[in-house]
């Protein structure tokens, strides 16, 4: 029996990488039935300030392929900025996330807000030496 039921976990995924699925592979480890949100185009080009390599459509397709992933959604800027939009919607019991975001005020917050809901935040390990920036760096001297 998995430590959760439903998991949830968000990011652009674009170029997908090992580092991805490590991390999709870890957060399916813990619970039943994992939920990904995939950013727009939008977050990438206003909130990142990158263009996307592959449009939206295309790393829906990607994420929604992988055996480790049950659901597969697109997400809203404002549901990225603020979790409690999130969890409103996608009503999961853990929010998984990268490690570098461990003890920051914004997760700090978000970890108080689910608690009065019973929901958890796992902190999982970030996958060192790749990156989708990383990828297009060594792209301009392949
Ligand atoms: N991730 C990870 N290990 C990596 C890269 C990403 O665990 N080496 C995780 C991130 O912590 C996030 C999810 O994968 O939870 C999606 O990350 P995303 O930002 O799409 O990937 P990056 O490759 O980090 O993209 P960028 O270089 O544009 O920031």
């Amino acid at each position: 029996m998995k430590k959760y039921k439903v998991g949830f976990t968000t990011g652009v995924f674009d170029l997908f990488h090992v580092g991805h699925l490590n991390l999709l592979e870890r957060c399916k480890a813990q619970c039943d039935y994992l939920i990904v949100a995939v950013c727009g185009d939008d977050y990438v080009t206003q909130i990142k300030h990158k263009q996307p390599v592959y449009p939206e459509a295309d790393r829906i397709r990607i994420i929604g392929a992988l055996k480790c992933v049950d659901e597969v959604s697109t997400i809203t800027i404002e549901e990225v900025d603020d979790k409690m939009k999130a969890l409103e919607r996608f009503h999961f019991d853990v929010l998984f996330s990268g490690d570098d975001w461990k003890g920051s005020e914004r997760y700090n917050r978000t970890e108080e807000q689910f608690a009065k809901y019973g929901v958890s935040i796992e902190y999982l390990p970030y996958t060192q030496g790749i990156s989708t920036t990383d990828i297009k760096e060594r792209m301009k001297y392949a």
